[in-house]
């Protein structure tokens, strides 16, 4: 038995998806900027899928803006603002400290190079105020960068009440808004943003395609320069088959979306309720609302979250953590750091994230293997629950 519970880190692709994929790099091969039959039908792919990503998230299909994923679009709003307000000495660019890495580096980077960067802090809610926000924000600040939710812990952002204050001191508001397209309704207009960046394989579509919404008439510098594509915002001939891919999937996702949502709120809460009643000295991380459906993210006291990802691993259930393993450190996850979990519980931390094809059935599987699986990493390392480790 195989059981994919890691759906916040990539999705599985639509079989209706992974067909167009295949018949459009088949069929409609041309290049959309060429002015014959050939061109314009891979146009029209493209234009169909602008159309379907546009519906998604309530914006006009002019835009939509296509990238290479959730990365680069993340680094088109930022640095794209950035270079773009430069010379009306807007210098100062603010994000929380639990945004994605996209984000958070590319500020880092923008620092290194000058810019006055502000990262929000966040309580043991995971969710950043609107009194942080109005602190920070200054007559020079460019940009302001919120995640609609967590890719970690799930939580979902106060983005419409925080774009309203950016847009109150002149700055542009962009949201990542991976993790929360496909699954809750995301509006541009209930928002209230200016940008926004989603990744089609984080809702079944394929990996490398993505886009950027970009409010009509925002001044954006263009991110990579080129040829006159995509409305002279991102040049290079688009990835007509990933897109039309895109395009498939989104409109899945925002046929299913209603239903899809009420039955992963529920087999989340019966995971999630499951474990807490099963194993001892497990916790939640981060406010239990407003979240996504999918996520929870627990710890368990006293264990390697690295070692339970493994054990689970060979019963045939994937999860992950938040830490990254570099060079054989443990970093704990700067999200779970930002909420103020010591190192410990953050290294104790997974991550379960639910999708499209996973059942009731499965979740039992689960909740039936954990408590042992737990009890036995326990006992190697001489820890009991309510207790650190004796030795
Ligand atoms: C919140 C968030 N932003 C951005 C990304 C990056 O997206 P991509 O993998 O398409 O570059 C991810 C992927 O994990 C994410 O979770």
């Amino acid at each position: 038995m195989r059981i994919y519970f890691d759906h916040n880190a990539t999705t599985p692709v639509a079989p209706v998806v992974a067909d167009t994929v295949a018949r459009v790099l088949r069929e409609d091969f041309g290049n959309p900027s060429s002015v014959h039959h050939f061109g314009q039908r891979a146009k029209a792919r493209l234009d169909e899928a602008r159309s379907e990503v546009a519906a998604l998230v309530g914006g006009d299909p002019s835009e939509v803006v296509f990238t290479s994923g959730g990365t680069e679009s993340d680094n088109f709003a930022l640095r794209g603002v950035a270079e773009t307000l430069e010379p009306a000495g807007r210098r100062h660019l603010i994000a929380t400290a639990i945004e994605h890495e996209a984000v958070v580096n590319t500020l880092k980077a923008l620092a290194r190079r000058g810019w006055r960067t502000t990262l929000l802090p966040v309580g043991a809610s995971g969710i950043v105020s609107a009194d942080a926000l109005a602190e920070a924000l200054t007559d020079d600040t460019a940009i302001v960068s919120v995640m609609t939710a967590n890719n970690e812990i799930g939580t979902v952002q106060p983005v419409a009440e925080l774009a309203a204050l950016a847009h109150g001191r002149g700055a542009l508001m962009h949201t990542d808004a991976v993790q929360a397209v496909g699954k809750m309704p995301v509006d541009v207009t209930a928002l209230g943003v200016d940008l926004l960046t989603l990744s089609a394989h984080k809702f079944n579509g394929p990996k490398g395609t993505g886009a950027l919404w970009i409010r009509r008439g925002t001044r954006l510098a263009a991110f990579v320069t080129g040829g006159r594509h995509e409305r002279n915002r991102r040049a290079g001939t688009e990835n007509v088959p990933g897109v039309a891919g895109m395009g498939v999937a989104a409109g899945l996702a925002r046929a299913k979306l209603g239903a899809e949502t009420a039955r992963l709120t529920t087999l989340r809460d019966r995971l999630e309720q499951g474990i807490l009643a099963a194993v001892p000295g497990t916790t939640v991380n981060g406010a239990r609302e407003p979240r996504v459906p999918n996520t929870t993210n627990i710890s368990f006291e006293g264990v390697e979250a690295e070692s339970l990802l493994i054990a689970l691993d060979l019963e045939g259930v994937a999860v992950s953590t938040g830490s990254a393993c570099s060079s054989g450190t443990l970093e704990p996850s700067h999200v779970l750091r930002a909420m103020g979990l010591p190192a410990h519980r953050a290294q104790s931390s997974i991550r379960f994230s639910l999708g499209d094809g996973n059942t009731e059935a499965e979740v039992d599987y689960v909740l039936g293997r954990l408590p042992s699986i737990v009890e036995k990493l326990r006992a190697l390392t001489g820890t009991r629950a309510g207790g650190r480790a004796r030795s």
